[in-house]
């Protein structure tokens, strides 16, 4: 993982590297999808062992650096500025056959807390960057950003937001002090939503463990980009690219996510039984036992510490 640091500059530690390359096995000639491309981490972890790479991304500014450092990949790489369901969709489409998929969701960590320089051109991910203008979105071509959704949502689908998607326990009390507040003055920068996560969580009761504004900005993150919605569509997608022996590997990052792709793959990868119980047809689908970073890679790259790595391969 150190090295993979080293090459990449401050761009991108790819996680769970070791087992993401177990779970898709490149090689020369194969054919993958990464859904996510972001720094490419992983991608040059299957080119490099010369396979072909389809990458998407639904943030422009990704793709356009991978015109930068795929230059040596020539064909081998192949970019698309797309949102990882329409991806997938347009493959199937053309009826194109792949090796293995990789979706390694959420955002990279140059979204997330990249260096001064990028902090202007910042799209308020994080809460510690308080003077970020409230965007979130990661494909800059939607309309919706997040100090829309904070400032004209209603209070009600607002506390479902925060209970769905951060399964925060004072969403009411959130949601309520968020339309307060924007009766005074429109929400702008992440410092006017950490200002009201602080009200309703102050700080002088001590913080245990990770900052409550972590989930809740991952709400408004999750609800901006509509995250859940493009996963469900992309799951079913990804299987029937899948060619025999392919493999689909997902790496996921909050249990909102991680649950709906281990039911899915529950769902999938299920023997069908005759009347009396017997199996009667085994499942063309096998479910790899689900896997967590290291000790060691946690040294390395903290932001591992959520992740969880799922793989279902078809076997036939
Ligand atoms: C965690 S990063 C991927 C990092 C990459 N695996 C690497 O090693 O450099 C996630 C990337 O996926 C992109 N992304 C997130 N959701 C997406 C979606 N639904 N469709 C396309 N790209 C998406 C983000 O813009 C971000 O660049």
């Amino acid at each position: 993982m150190m090295e993979n640091k080293q090459d990449f500059g401050t761009v991108h530690v790819p996680v769970m590297a070791d087992e993401v390359v177990r779970g898709l096995a490149p090689e020369a000639d194969k054919v993958f999808v990464d859904g996510t491309l972001g720094g490419g981490g992983h991608a040059r972890l299957l080119l490099d062992a010369g396979a072909v790479v389809l990458g998407f991304d639904q943030d422009k500014d990704v793709v356009a650096r991978a015109g930068e450092w795929g230059k040596p990949y020539g064909e081998r790489l192949r970019v698309t500025h797309a949102n990882f369901a329409e991806g997938l969709d347009a493959l199937v489409q053309d009826a194109v056959m792949v090796d293995g998929i990789l979706l390694d969701l959420g955002m990279s960590s140059d979204q997330l807390d990249g260096d001064e320089a990028e902090a202007a051109d910042g799209r308020g991910f994080s809460y510690k960057r308080t003077a970020d203008p409230l965007d979130m979105r990661m494909n800059v071509d939607a309309t919706t950003t997040a100090a829309d959704i904070l400032n004209t949502w209603d209070e009600a689908k607002l506390t479902q937001m925060f209970f769905d998607y951060a399964e925060e326990p004072r969403g009411r009390a959130l949601a309520k002090a968020v339309v307060a507040a924007r009766s005074e003055r429109p929400f702008k920068t992440s410092g006017d939503l950490l200002q009201i996560v602080e009200k309703i969580y102050p700080l002088r009761f001590g913080l245990k463990r990770s900052h409550p504004a972590g989930r809740i900005f991952q709400a408004l993150r999750i609800a901006v980009n509509d995250e859940l919605t493009v996963l469900a569509r992309a799951l079913p997608l990804a299987l029937q690219l899948l060619k025999p022996g392919g493999r689909l590997c997902i790496i996921t990052f909050h249990s909102l996510e991680d649950r709906m792709v281990k039911k899915f793959y529950k769902n999938i990868a299920v023997d069908e039984l005759d009347s009396v119980g017997r199996v009667a047809t085994l499942s063309p689908y096998k479910i790899w036992k689900k896997q967590m970073p290291t000790a060691r890679e946690l040294e390395v790259n903290p932001r591992a510490r959520s992740a969880h790595v799922r793989v279902i391969e078809r076997i036939t």
